[in-house]
């Protein structure tokens, strides 16, 4: 586009960083071009009266609270008469006066309790007293009847999106002291925060262990994610004649979560035929063809934010040819293999080690490796891993990738311990171009990813229940998708 005088013409593009202070204003963003709500005062008068009292029953704490107050505790001691504020984030603008859905900070939802139903903007602050600190929950309680927000802003009105909370309430059910978002702004947002990133790495570090509280939810993740996979499975007929049956099966699993009051953790991958070679294929808008492979990795995100992180490489006609099974047995072998060491005291890297053995070995005898798998192994040559270029495991919990900013030496170089939850997920993936491969393997990917609880002698696959075997697989298939039958 350019203009009479010739100058390029640009367009004014807002990006996502002033969505708080729009979201936040009094002021909605503007609409001003099409109808809006009357604005004069006889109006006002009249929207603002006659509403009945608002009668604000108090919670009981929520379960988490008493789990959240513990980590408070820890925090506060390992940051003695320092100052803390942890905010929830603000909401993300997607297009002009559209938002992304909202999800709070991860860090902020481990130390308050507040999940899926989390205020933008709130804050949490630490304040060193004498004998460690008081938190206070900061956010944007409700508007009054009598202010114009609750009728007439799309972004925040009550009218709009819902009543928020009251402080009472929230205090109540978090079991935390709250106060007004505004108090926190003309008191405390110029006083400096020391220590930022010695806190995000402490608070990081907080979630490599979980409690019974985490552990549970995410128990509850996983069974909700297998409900998602069953439902797909049945969809078989449909999904392999659609034409962009990759999204079906989204859709399909999107739809279980939601069907049972969840959300997804993560875009969920539904990736067939050469697509399971890239390993974060969520364009998902190919076919899902007959003689395929779908490799689905999705997740169920429930509302406490845990989610969970689980892949099973699937033959859409229900069944495996040669070259397919025996991928996918190398694959599974790898991964109980790594399944077969974890107990606490092991090093996390170990884990990865373990399963790269059986991947260097398989490959070498598929003639794929310039050397043997074991000089495959030694640390410079690692030829094996053009196969397989992601690790073995990642820690998982409110995060699909949790504890991102934890230490190298408490994460990958660290000890395993008792309530940790990772993945175990290898995988194959035989690009179709990839000359270095018989041609028979070419556009095959596979991965199987299970989340693994590290108990106090071994570890529990959580997502053991979802059929993992390529015989399990198939005879899962036509249990649930009779009529898919190769
Ligand atoms: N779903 C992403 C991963 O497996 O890490
Ligand atoms: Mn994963
Ligand atoms: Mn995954």
């Amino acid at each position: 586009m350019q203009t009479a005088n010739n100058t390029p013409a640009t367009i004014s593009t807002p990006g996502v960083a002033p969505a708080s202070d729009e979201t936040t204003s009094e002021e909605p963003r503007g609409t001003s071009n099409r109808s809006t709500t009357p604005a004069s005062s006889q109006f006002q008068d009249f929207i603002g009266s006659n509403w009945a009292d608002r009668v604000d029953e108090l919670p009981a704490p929520r379960e988490q609270a008493a789990f959240a107050a513990g980590r408070r505790a820890r925090l506060s001691a390992a940051f003695a008469g320092s100052r803390l504020v942890i905010p929830a984030g603000a909401l993300k603008q997607r297009s002009n006066d559209t938002d992304y859905p909202y999800r709070a900070h991860s860090a902020f939802a481990h130390l308050t309790g507040w999940g899926a139903d989390a205020e933008p903007d709130s804050i949490l602050v630490l304040e060193p007293n004498n004998d460690g600190h008081d938190a206070t929950l900061y956010f944007r309680e409700r508007a009054d009847r009598t202010s114009n927000e609750f009728y007439a802003n799309p972004a925040i009105g009550e009218f709009w999106i819902g009543a928020r909370p009251s402080l009472a309430q929230v205090a109540a059910d978090l079991g935390l002291a709250t106060a007004h978002i505004d108090a926190f702004e003309t008191t405390d947002a110029d006083r400096t925060v020391e220590k930022d990133a010695e806190l995000t790495t402490f608070l990081s570090e907080l979630r490599l262990v979980k409690d019974e509280y985490e552990i549970a939810q995410m128990r509850l993740a996983v069974d909700a994610t297998a409900r998602g996979f069953d439902d797909v499975i049945a969809d078989f007929p449909r999904i392999t004649t659609h034409t962009r049956g990759e999204r079906a099966v989204e859709g399909v699993f999107y739809t279980r979560a939601r069907l049972d009051g969840n959300a997804v953790g993560y875009d969920t991958i539904a990736a067939s035929g050469p697509h399971a070679c890239i390993l974060h294929w969520t364009r998902n808008d190919g076919p899902v063809s007959p003689g395929d492979l779908m490799l689905l990795d999705a997740g169920v995100e429930v509302d406490s934010l845990y989610t969970a992180d689980i892949t099973r490489t699937l033959p859409a006609n229900g069944r495996f040819t040669d070259v397919q099974r025996a991928v996918y047995e190398a694959v599974r072998e790898a991964a109980d293999a790594a399944f077969a060491i974890v107990r606490p005291g092991i090093i996390f890297r170990d884990v990865h080690a373990e399963a790269m053995k059986v991947i260097a070995k398989h490959t070498a005898a598929w003639g794929m490796l310039p050397v043997t798998a074991e000089k495959s192994l030694e640390p410079e040559n690692q030829f094996h891993r053009r196969y397989m270029v992601h690790g073995t495991s990642h820690h998982l919990g409110i995060d699909v990738h949790d504890c991102a900013a934890a230490r190298r030496e408490m994460y990958h170089d660290g000890e395993v311990r008792e309530g940790m939850v990772f993945t175990i997920e290898p995988g194959l993936y035989f690009q179709p171009d990839d000359l270095s491969v018989p041609a028979e393997f070419r556009g095959i990917g596979v991965r199987i990813e299970d989340d693994i609880l590290v108990t106090a002698t071994g570890a529990e696959d959580l997502s053991a229940g979802i059929p993992r075997t390529a015989d399990e697989v198939e005879a899962w298939i036509r249990r649930l998708s009779p009529s898919t039958d190769g």
